[in-house]
């Protein structure tokens, strides 16, 4: 695990945004992982930015979602489709039919993650996977309590993901936001090339510290990426202050990326 402890989510972003552009630029038929919620808004309009300057085109690029909410038709705007398409997929050059978000309105929803399953490996496997972390700890809706091997399936929030999603997105009415969601797997997740975290915020000390310095655990999902040899951790230094080692990363990481 590389962890990069920056002043700002802002410095974090751009910082992620950049590794992603190198990707693409180097190869235009990235297959990317993407993922929803607050903490990757501000990378996203980095990405755009660089799409605008003509630096990067996404029109080879395919991408996979984590997840999406049962019962969200891609229309709702709490939907994660819907949230894709304005936050990022019509701000870059992407073709909407090389985009990928589960279905949650399928009739079959175990079938529906099946076929995700599919498409990923037809496409060669995501090259790079970016993520979020939820404050109880979770990488896309793999909650406390799900196996580290898990594969896409229907899977069931917790009080505090749905406490923290309304407060966000459903105008803070919890019993708005759905109960379950189609979510890829912590197995499915760790199967990507590279993985690239965000974690902004004190919200998140306590989901980092677990993460990246607890044992490796169902009760933590992120802390699964330990296992991973070529992820990294993108982190403001509000949600790092819980580190015990978080000088030794700050330095090491910056001597990396030759900062
Ligand atoms: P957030 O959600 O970016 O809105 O904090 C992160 C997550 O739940 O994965």
């Amino acid at each position: 695990m590389e962890i990069v402890i920056c002043k700002t989510k802002e410095e974090a972003s751009k910082l992620a945004a950049q590794m992603i552009t190198d990707a693409v630029k180097k190869n235009p038929k990235l297959v990317l992982g993407l993922a929803t919620g607050s903490t990757p808004v501000l990378m996203y309009n980095e990405m755009a930015k660089a799409v605008k300057a003509k630096k990067v085109s996404y029109k080879q690029v395919k991408s996979w979602n984590l997840d999406e909410y049962v019962g969200l038709p891609g229309t709702h705007d709490q939907s994660y489709r819907y949230f894709m398409n304005k936050n990022l997929f019509e701000k870059i050059d992407i073709k909407i039919s090389n985009t990928h978000v589960l279905d949650g309105m399928a009739k079959d929803p175990e079938a529906e993650c099946k076929k995700y399953e599919e498409q990923i490996k037809k496409a060669g496997g995501i090259d790079i996977q970016v993520l979020g972390i939820g404050s109880d700890g979770h990488i896309a809706f793999n909650e406390p309590g799900t196996s580290l091997a898990s594969r896409t399936s229907v899977v069931y929030l917790t009080p505090s993901t749905i406490k923290d999603n309304a407060r966000l997105f459903f105008k803070g009415k919890e019993k708005e936001v759905p109960t379950r969601a189609l979510s890829m797997g912590v197995g499915t997740i760790c199967e990507a090339k590279k993985i690239i975290l965000l974690a902004f915020g004190e919200n998140k000390q306590n989901a980092v510290q677990q993460m990246v310095e607890g044992g490796v655990s169902q009760f933590c999902t992120a802390s699964a990426l330990q296992l991973h040899n070529d992820a990294w951790i993108f982190c403001d230094e509000a949600s790092a202050k819980k580190l015990k080692l978080k000088k030794y990363y700050a330095w090491r990481s910056a001597t990396k990326m030759g900062k």
